[in-house]
């Protein structure tokens, strides 16, 4: 062969790599994962035909230096034009996530959202994808439980398995997931405790782990996750008390813990804690008098504080606070005079419903 021959079959290699497009392991596995899926309304893996993956196969995207497939992004509720085209607001799609996914391992990103009839179970596979920042499955019907070796993916930011059917517990492993910002698992049938040693996740903004069915209580460790700003452990059966460090976290902003077993008092810092805006501890068993610990930072969009046990006065510092939105302290056993001023003169009689002898505006006058 001539070194001229050889030059022109090199180009000639080149050019047929680049015109090929993804590598046909890549094709193949994307291939073996449609037929684990039925989508019959929008025919999304009708464009899934042709050699190269990565040109105009809806929601594959490769990295374009090398064409290997590294995004798989199928949302079911969304404002692309092919569901426009098929007159639909929502997909829909059955059938399961195949292992094959796996064989596509230079993928960043899963996310297969919103199809409501995805069921079977999160293959565990998916634990070794090592450049998987992204893993995105809510809102479909999957069922067993989260991959034990979950923690392996320490590059992963957004886990989001929301609204599915998955049981289990949070996997020990979790908290080694160094880069998590995003954790979403509501809405499922997770049972069993938080891990003890949660507060290992320090890049985490947003835990949210309500309608489950956690036991045990809040881990103390949770306090030190500096960028924490959503913590969400409603509609569980979470006991023991809310941890005093609580409030002491810099960020938060939105602490939901309503409708758990919780007991003991209500931490001051919780309340005097001036960047928490939505605070729900309501439907637990809290006990005590409500601290009388806010100020003029305070700054409440929503406090709900209904349904517990709490006894004793509303505090009167509630008045001198910078704004309070909501404001529910019914279903409880306070007594005495309702202060008067904001933001009590717009409040209706339902913020103070079944009390033990709560009067004044907008009660009974004393
Ligand atoms: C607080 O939680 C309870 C129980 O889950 C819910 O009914 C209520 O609407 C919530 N309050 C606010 C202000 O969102």
């Amino acid at each position: 062969m001539s070194r001229l021959t050889f030059v022109i079959c090199l180009f000639a290699a080149a050019f047929v790599a680049l015109a090929a497009g993804c590598p046909a392991s890549d094709r193949e596995a994307l291939l073996a994962f449609k037929a684990s899926l039925n989508e019959p309304y929008l025919g999304i893996f009708q464009t899934w035909s042709g050699t190269d993956c990565c040109r105009n196969w809806y929601g594959i995207s490769c990295n374009p230096t090398d064409q290997r497939v590294a995004d798989i992004n199928l949302r079911g509720e969304s404002e692309d034009p092919i569901f426009l085209k098929a007159g639909r607001s929502g997909g829909y799609m059955t059938g399961s996530i195949s292992p094959s996914i796996c064989n596509l391992d230079r993928l960043t990103t899963i996310i297969i959202a919103d199809w409501k009839a995805i069921s079977g179970d999160i293959p565990n596979c998916v634990t070794s994808l090592p450049s998987l920042r992204v893993l995105d499955l809510v809102g479909n019907r999957l069922s067993g439980r989260i991959p034990p070796a979950i923690g392996n993916l320490r590059k992963l930011t957004v886990l989001n398995l929301a609204d599915n059917d998955l049981t289990g517990d949070i996997p020990p492993s979790i908290v080694q997931m160094s880069s998590l910002m995003h954790l979403d698992l509501r809405s499922n049938r997770i049972s069993g405790q938080i891990p003890s040693d949660f507060g290992k996740l320090t890049m985490l903004s947003r835990a949210l782990l309500g309608r489950n069915q956690l036991t045990g209580t809040i881990p103390s460790s949770i306090a030190t996750i500096y960028r924490l700003a959503d913590l969400d452990l409603s509609m569980n059966r979470i006991g023991g008390c809310i941890p005093e460090q609580l409030g002491e976290m810099p960020v938060l902003s939105t602490l939901n813990l309503d409708c758990n077993a919780i007991s003991g008092q209500i931490p001051g810092s919780l309340l005097s804690n001036t960047g928490i805006g939505i605070l729900n501890l309501s439907r637990n068993s809290l006990e005590g008098s409500i601290p009388d610990v806010f100020g003029p930072k305070s700054y409440f969009m929503a406090l709900d504080l209904s349904h517990n046990n709490l006894k004793g006065k509303i505090p009167g510092t509630l008045t001198g606070a910078k704004y309070i939105g909501h404001l529910d302290l019914s279903h409880n056993h306070l007594c005495g005079p309702i202060p008067i001023g904001e933001p009590f003169e717009r409040l209706e009689a339902s913020s103070f419903d079944s009390n033990d002898c709560l009067c004044g505006n907008p009660l009974r006058t004393c």
